[in-house]
């Protein structure tokens, strides 16, 4: 591998998961990378869902010559060689079209050689679309980022999913943050007690850590500030839609005991389909949408301008 050179400047990796299939991760995503693009950052866009891919089709690129299977059955040597131009300026791709079933589930090995690989890509900003479910492809993934985006729509089955998602995501950061503490194997297990414990929630369980062993308890808090996720509702349609952000902001806080920040949400809007229809961007095919005003503050928000 080339050494890092000490100016380099790593790339920013955002993740956008929710647990739940159809919700808008693929369309979102692909629609902040082109808003990105826009503002002259370098960025990539990576389909990490690897059993249904499909950001080429909304990047208006039918064959991908190259993909994330290439490099993984080591056809090309390093992620970078797998991108892919796309017909925007400052905007590359890594596909995930083509992906063998099987790769539905990378081995760990190949997971952690992505990962690994993510940040030595030359860019500013690498997305991550992640594919639905929970498995601990999408978690790890979610985990790997900078920052970690849900996609929720308001149905009792997105937000289900979504909380799922959130809480298995929790509980593999909680555990790996157990791990670095060094606070032991007895602890672990004690994770895997919890509900017999009659531990209902993230919350609960840090208040039992901080009463059993309150040292490795404040290290462990300590890592889990860093949880953070952001959230997106997409597909709203009347003002009680809207206020699902605010109620899944606060159900957060009680639950989890974190902060998640609440991005906006995005009305539901024919121009998506249209475009889709079209094997167009929205932000191409229809700037003046309500969609692309609602991506363009979201991105706005992440940059932090
Ligand atoms: N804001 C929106 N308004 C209207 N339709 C939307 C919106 N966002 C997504 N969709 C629709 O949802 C469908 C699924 O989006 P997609 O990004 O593929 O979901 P996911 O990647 O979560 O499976 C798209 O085909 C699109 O028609
Ligand atoms: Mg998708």
């Amino acid at each position: 591998m080339m050494p890092i050179s000490p100016d380099k400047i790593l790339p920013k990796v955002w993740a956008i998961g929710g647990g739940k299939g159809g919700v808008g991760k693929s369309v979102i995503t692909s629609s902040l990378g082109i808003a990105l693009a826009r503002k002259g950052k370098r960025c990539v866009l990576l389909d990490a869902d690897l059993g249904g891919a499909n950001l080429h089709t909304l990047m208006g690129v039918p064959y991908p010559k190259r993909t994330l299977t290439d490099f993984l059955l080591r056809k090309v040597s390093s992620l970078n060689d797998a991108l892919m131009p796309t017909s925007m300026p400052n905007l590359s791709l890594i596909s995930g079209s083509r992906a063998m079933l099987e790769m539905g589930n990378l081995h760990n090995a190949q997971k952690t050689k992505i990962i690994r690989q993510l940040f030595d890509l030359d860019a500013d900003y690498i997305l991550l679309d992640l594919g639905a479910g929970s498995t601990f492809n999408s978690l790890d993934f979610f985990l790997a980022a900078h920052e970690r985006v849900m996609v929720v729509v308001p149905t009792p089955t997105s937000i289900e999913n979504a909380y799922h998602f959130l809480k298995a995501a929790y509980y593999r950061q909680l555990k790996h943050a157990i791990r670095s503490a060094g606070a032991g194997k007895d602890l672990e297990s004690y994770l895997e007690e919890k509900v017999s414990l009659g531990i209902r929630s993230p919350a609960q369980f840090m208040e039992h850590l901080s009463e059993r062993i309150p040292k490795a308890a404040m290290a462990i808090r300590k890592v889990m500030q860093d949880f953070s996720p952001r959230l997106i509702v997409n597909q709203v349609q009347n003002m009680e839609e809207i206020s699902l952000g605010d109620q899944m902001v606060v159900a957060c806080r009680d639950f989890f005991g974190i902060e998640m920040g609440y991005l906006g949400n995005v009305k539901s809007d024919e121009c998506v389909l249209r475009a889709i229809q079209m094997r167009r961007p929205v932000l191409e095919a229809f700037p003046g949408s309500p969609f692309v005003s609602a991506i363009n503050g979201i991105t706005r928000r992440l940059v932090g301008d």
